[in-house]
This record gives structure tokens, C-alpha cells and sequence, in this order.
């Protein structure tokens, strides 16, 4: 044990499931957010409890929803009496043709991505102000930096936004909170298994190492983040994409 407590939004399935699996093994008690893959989120909270022979929390929680993430903030609180890593991991997409992307879904994607990273944010930034300590890693994407493709373009702005959030959160809670953002490019989950072979091969031609990230290449970089080894990397933006050439 480590005597951390790390929350990761959005850890039902993809890469905050991973985040969840690895920080677990590394000592960390874990809190497991998810919205509507409620079996998979409580198969990993027993997978880990087993293995690890750790206690965590499963909770659903909607980052919209300001109501759902009081509960969810003081139940954290009430179990563990502190909060040392919030991992905003949660994110949604809605890819369409530039003509037919509707205003709902490019508010819906900025609410979750952007709005609901800044809303779980400021509530457990509150927390670790109490403490005066804490760590927060916004996972945006390399979209947001110099990948575009329209298809996404909604997505791609609300991940711009997170960098921008970043730096206001950093200056916020300084010196308390160490915040920080990463960029990744492709990876390995779930979400990318329907991808055409067509346009994979397209997409790993821009990519210098010529593949995907694997998950734990991604969790690595978090738990580094998240440990007192990166304890003066603050209000930093770091691109882990294998190197990619539009
Ligand atoms: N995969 C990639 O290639 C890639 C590349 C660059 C960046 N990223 C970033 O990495 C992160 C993880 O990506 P991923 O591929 O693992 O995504 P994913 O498989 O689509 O998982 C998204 C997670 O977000 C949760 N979520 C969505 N809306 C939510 C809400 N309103 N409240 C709470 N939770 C919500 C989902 O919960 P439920 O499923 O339970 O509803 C799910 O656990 C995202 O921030 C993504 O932008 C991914």
C-alpha cells in the first residue's frame, strides 16, 4: 500500500480501466467512476480487490451532473478522509461529416469533455486546497494540439479547452496542486477496435514509431504524474503520440 487515494473519471472501461488496473497494483486505493457500463465497472473493482487485496469505491456519477458529483466527492471523503489523485479521464465523442455534426451534439461533447473536467475539478480541487496537497492529470488528446480531422472537430475543441483549463487550474491552486495535461495520440482500446484497416494503415504512416500506444504506456506516464517522483513537473503539457507527422 501506498496510502494514495486516486479517483480516474470515466473507468468502466478503455484507458481509465486500465489507469484503475495499474495504479491498483501499485499500491494506490482506487476509486472506479463509471456512467452506464456498470457490469464492467464492478467486475473490475472485484478483479482488483481480489488481486491486490485493496478496498475501493465504485460509483456512478454523471461529470455533468453538479448533484452527482457532490455525492460522489463526499462519499470518497467520508471512506478514505482524503483525496490524493484526481485523474480526469472521461470523455465522450460524437465523429460526424463537417455538414451534419448538429449543435446538440457539439454542446453535448463540450459539456462532458470540457464542462465536466472543470466541474469534478473545482470540487476536488477544494479538497486537496484542505489538504494542501494533490495532484490533477487531465488526459486531453493530441487532436487538440496538431492532429485535426474534421470528423471530430467538436472533440478536437472541447481537448483544446482541457489544455487551456489546465493552465487556469494550475494557477488557481498554486502551490498547492500540481496540475497537469497529457496529449495521447492513438491507443489500443476498445473504441479503436471498429477502425477501418483502410484508414489505420493511414493514420500509422503519420506516426513515427509506425504503431499505437499500448494502454500501459499511457499508465506509466499517469502514474509517473501521479507519484513525488514528478513532484516539480506542474502546469506542463506532454505529448505521448510515438511521434506524429501530419
Ligand atoms: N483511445 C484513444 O485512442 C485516445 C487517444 C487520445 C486521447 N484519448 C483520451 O483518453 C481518455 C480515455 O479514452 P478511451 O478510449 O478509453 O475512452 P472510452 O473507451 O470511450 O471510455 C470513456 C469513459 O468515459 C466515461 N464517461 C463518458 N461520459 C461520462 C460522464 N458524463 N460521466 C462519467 N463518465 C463518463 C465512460 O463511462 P461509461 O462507459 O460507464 O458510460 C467511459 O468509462 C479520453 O479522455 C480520451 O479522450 C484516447
Amino acid at each position: 500500500m501506498n496510502n494514495k487515494v486516486m479517483l480516474v473519471t470515466g473507468s468502466s472501461i478503455g484507458l481509465g480501466n486500465n489507469i484503475i488496473y495499474e495504479a491498483a497494483k501499485s499500491g494506490y486505493d482506487v476509486i472506479i467512476n463509471y456512467l452506464t457500463h456498470e457490469k464492467e465497472a464492478f467486475e473490475l473493482k472485484n478483479k482488483v480487490e481480489k488481486e491486490f487485496k485493496i478496498k475501493t469505491l465504485c460509483i456512478k456519477c454523471d461529470i455533468t451532473k453538479e448533484e452527482d458529483i457532490k455525492n460522489m466527492v463526499n462519499k470518497i471523503v467520508n471512506t478514505y478522509g482524503k483525496i490524493d489523485v484526481l485523474v480526469n479521464n472521461a470523455s465522450i465523442s460524437k465523429d460526424n461529416e463537417f455538414n451534419l455534426k448538429t449543435k446538440e451534439d457539439f454542446v453535448k461533447v463540450l459539456e462532458v469533455n470540457t464542462i465536466g473536467t472543470f466541474l469534478i475539478s473545482r470540487a476536488i480541487g477544494n479538497v486537496m486546497l484542505n489538504q494542501k496537497q494533490g495532484k490533477i492529470i487531465n488526459i486531453s488528446s493530441n487532436n487538440a494540439i496538431d492532429s485535426y480531422y474534421e470528423y471530430s472537430l467538436d472533440y478536437d475543441a472541447s481537448k483544446a479547452a482541457v489544455i487551456n483549463l489546465t493552465h487556469n487550474l494550475a494557477s488557481h491552486y498554486a502551490p498547492y496542486i500540481n496540475v497537469n495535461c497529457i496529449c495521447p495520440g492513438w491507443i489500443n482500446t476498445s473504441i479503436n477496435n471498429e477502425i477501418s484497416e483502410e484508414f489505420k494503415k493511414k493514420e500509422l504512416n503519420k506516426i513515427l514509431l509506425r504503431r499505437f500506444a499500448e494502454p500501459k504506456e499511457i499508465t506509466d506516464l499517469v502514474l509517473f504524474l501521479a507519484s513525488e517522483k514528478s513532484n516539480y513537473i506542474n502546469d506542463s503539457v506532454i505529448k505521448i503520440d510515438g511521434g506524429i507527422k501530419c
